[in-house]
């Protein structure tokens, strides 16, 4: 009970993350979880009947960046929604309102209530929840909590901290503790701004060129350095914990990084033997980059596979534009992608630029062979290398959600 008192206390001195309503006017931050696109190509096949109000919950929504994402995306889609937005920082609770507010964004009910009782607010088609559950004194009576309030065939987007990519962080947020017991949260803060001057440039956390936060804002120091619960899950602990709600894995925004196969000389005969989640694990802990587990999950039953293949799907690109895309690929045969250190090059057909340049988030499968005069094994052949090589980057998604008179 102690310990969730100072996690309060520590969201409403810092409410995070730290944003300013006025910047709504300016740009609005995207990510993941929480894209439509990307939701309903790892929950819903693609094919989510968009007429249908999407009823969400936002778990632990902050100052409301994942809140203001979807409900923005689905207000400039034209798609209906109601969204309940939980926190038990009011603090946070009031940026992301007046975030809301200056966006003109409706249908969103604010409560300051624990994500504990989520069933309490009804049954939702989507829950989100980042950053969040490593952050409670009992992790699983939240992922427990959050499944409850699962409507049928609904799905939810999560994140969570992974250790790899924290290194440094765990020893000075317990030093900083220890030596705060007792401290105001800005004490606190300032203490622990004052040691962190002090340490030598070889710690392991100087060292770690992957977190940042501490250098963005005092929220972002407070929530990386002095929180004062906070456990970060390997894959194979999280996925235990979904097994254990009664949910399984369905996606990753980046596949990519779950895929051991690109660093594993031979992968056929070196991980052959291995279960799914035992290959998840091993590509954890050689990348060694990954500070957060970003997933889709669901019911194990309600589970789809996205539409690959399907010439009734329709292709998005994620935040790229398509023809600029398209002419990278028509004029060298490739997409080079660097990912913190990680250098991908991306071979995908010169011939198949023309594909790209006709995705434009409307036209499905079917009517992009046709308008390239292709038959189904001809089209099936260039379009191949296109979704092989940018879904597990993360940059393709399949979504009706922008098509014309669907449904
Ligand atoms: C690190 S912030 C993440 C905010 C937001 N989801 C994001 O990703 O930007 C964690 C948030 O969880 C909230 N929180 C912590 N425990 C909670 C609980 N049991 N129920 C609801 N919110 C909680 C905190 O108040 C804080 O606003």
């Amino acid at each position: 009970m102690k310990q969730t008192t100072e996690v309060q206390a520590q969201y409403e001195a810092f409410p995070y993350p730290e944003r300013d309503p006025a910047d709504e006017k300016n740009r609005l931050v995207t990510g993941s979880p929480s894209f439509p696109e990307e939701m309903d190509h790892w929950l819903w096949g693609g094919m989510r009947d968009w007429s249908k109000p999407l009823r969400a919950l936002v778990a632990g929504g902050g100052t409301g960046d994942g809140l203001i994402q979807l409900a923005q995306r689905m207000a400039s889609a034209g798609k209906p929604y109601e969204i309940t937005y939980l926190d038990l920082s009011v603090a946070a609770r009031e940026i992301a309102q007046a975030r809301a507010k200056i966006r003109g964004l409706e249908n969103i009910n604010f409560v300051t209530e624990s994500l504990l009782n989520a069933k309490d607010f009804g049954e939702f088609d989507y829950i989100d929840c980042c950053g969040v559950l490593h952050h409670l004194p009992d992790p699983q009576a939240g992922f427990d909590a959050l499944a409850s309030a699962l409507a049928p065939g609904g799905g939810m987007g999560l994140m969570v901290y992974a250790p790899h990519g924290r290194s440094g962080v765990y020893p000075l947020q317990s030093a900083f503790n220890a030596l705060g017991k007792g401290l105001t949260p800005k004490d606190k803060l300032h203490l622990a701004r004052q040691i962190f001057k002090e340490l030598p440039d070889a710690h392991p956390f100087k060292r770690n060129v992957l977190v940042g936060d501490h250098e963005v804002s005092d929220a972002g120091f407070f929530d990386l350095l002095v929180h004062s619960q906070d456990r970060p899950f390997s894959i194979t602990q999280l996925v235990e914990s979904l097994e254990r709600a009664g949910l399984a894995m369905a996606g990753f925004p980046v596949p990519r990084h779950y895929d051991p196969s690109q660093l594993v000389p031979d992968p056929d005969s070196h991980l052959s033997d291995l279960s799914e989640t035992e290959k998840l694990q091993l590509s954890e802990d050689l990348r060694g980059i990954l500070k957060k587990h970003t997933i889709y999950a669901k019911r194990p039953q309600d589970l789809r596979k996205p539409p690959y293949g399907n010439p009734n799907a329709v292709p998005v690109l994620r935040e790229i534009n398509s023809a600029h895309l398209a002419n990278v690929v028509s004029s060298s045969g490739s997409i080079r992608l660097t990912d913190r250190g990680e250098n991908t090059l991306v071979y995908i057909p010169k011939t198949s630029g023309k594909l790209i340049a006709a995705v434009n988030g409307r036209r499905s499968l079917g009517e992009i062979r046709d308008a390239n005069g292709l038959d189904p094994i001809s089209f099936s052949a260039a379009w191949g290398p296109v979704e092989r090589g940018l879904e597990p980057n993360g940059l393709l998604h399949y979504s009706n959600i922008h098509r014309v008179g669907a449904q």
